[in-house]
């Protein structure tokens, strides 16, 4: 069993990319508990922080200069209670996030708030629940981004691209038990997985996916590639609800020119996306993670039946292995478990 210890981000500069160094523990405050992790996720926004990537936004949630502990879900066991914490109790099972900080999840504990954590079903490891929150609060939220809701959802054609990823299979499964009819442009080895969680069509992503799709969708989504943004917006019919995308050149943008430049060349290319859309639809959206309760909430309903898979289970000492499974493209999530 690993003593109090955290996976530092040394920087893309450092020979050494990682290391495991001790972690100095603090009680949690008010609103606040303290979990002992079993298990944490690495989602590509961990990568791309390791390379430096959106460090002037970042650097503004006091979460941009290395070293870093990265990492936004856990999954685990609560340790310490803080002041005005109303049912939940040391021992429980929990699962949760953390919004972009210096001292993320990759860590045999952490500090969340309260509010951004839920009572784990006895029926799922930590394993499992550790790699959705990131993911299902994003896409919950992209979701939000182009209108559909519970209520408006049923019957409702859907397009996800890229949904072989971890956004998309959860867009789909979410979107299936909501009664929307789900297209999912993904890659052909995971179509019989997108049929199963619940995808009436599925779309080869590999052979010129938008070819064979007409304009007859109420809402579309991107989690793949903004140069298909303009394509997916093509898709929407007249009077359709909206299109959300999480791949969106915002930070990147930001990054290179500065805050000024960068948030006036942002706004012009959403403007010209914007404009695509087709008559009677407003809503285009950018979707920027955040912790989000209706999010939560929703997940806090369906987590108990829905499932991504994991790809890559290390320690934390190997979890530059798990960085190394998502850089690479590989399939499934990467989870690291900083309690073996
Ligand atoms: N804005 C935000 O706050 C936010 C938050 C979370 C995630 N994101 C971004 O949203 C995206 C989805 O997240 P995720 O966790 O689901 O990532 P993921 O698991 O890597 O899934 C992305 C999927 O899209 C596929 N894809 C990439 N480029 C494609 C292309 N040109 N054509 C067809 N398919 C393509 C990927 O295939 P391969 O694996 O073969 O590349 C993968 O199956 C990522 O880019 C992530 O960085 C943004």
């Amino acid at each position: 069993m690993m003593d109090d210890v955290e996976l530092a981000c040394l920087g893309p500069a450092s020979a050494d990319r990682f290391a495991v160094r001790p972690l100095t523990r603090r009680p949690p405050g008010k609103g606040e508990i303290e979990v002992r992790v079993e298990a944490t996720s690495v989602n590509p926004i961990d990568v791309r922080r390791s390379d430096g990537y959106g460090a002037r936004l970042f650097r503004l949630m006091k979460a941009g200069r290395f070293p870093l502990v990265l990492g936004n879900d856990f999954a685990g066991s609560i340790t310490a209670v803080g002041e005005d914490v109303q049912n939940l109790s040391t021992g429980d099972a929990v699962f949760g996030l953390k919004p972009a900080s210096a001292n993320g999840t990759h860590a045999t504990h952490v500090i969340a708030k309260a509010a951004h954590v839920l009572k784990a079903a006895a029926s799922r490891e930590p394993c499992e629940l550790a790699i959705l929150p990131y993911s299902f609060v994003t896409m919950y939220l992209a979701l939000r981004g182009t209108g559909l809701t519970r209520d408006n959802a049923r019957g409702q054609d859907v397009l996800v691209h890229g949904a072989s990823g971890g956004l998309g299979l959860l867009a789909v499964q979410l979107l299936a038990q909501w009664g929307a009819n789900v297209t999912a442009i993904g890659w052909a080895d995971s179509h019989s997985l997108l049929r199963s969680a619940g995808a009436s069509n599925a779309v080869d992503a590999a052979s010129k996916p938008f070819a064979g799709l007409d304009a007859h969708f109420t809402a579309t989504l991107n989690f793949a590639s903004w140069d298909d943004d303009l394509a997916l917006i093509g898709c929407l019919r007249t009077g359709a609800l909206g299109h959300a995308t999480t791949v969106h050149p915002l930070l990147a943008t930001i990054d290179r020119l500065g805050w000024v430049r960068g948030a006036v060349a942002s706004m012009t290319i959403k403007r010209r996306h914007r404009m695509a859309l087709p008559a009677g639809c407003r809503r285009y959206g950018w979707t920027l993670f955040r912790p989000d309760q209706e999010a939560l909430t929703e997940l806090g309903a369906v987590s108990s039946h829905i499932f991504l898979p994991v790809g890559c289970s290390v320690s934390l000492a190997q979890g530059p292995a798990a960085f190394a499974h998502v850089r690479d493209g590989k399939q499934g999530r990467a989870v690291i478990r900083p309690s073996d």
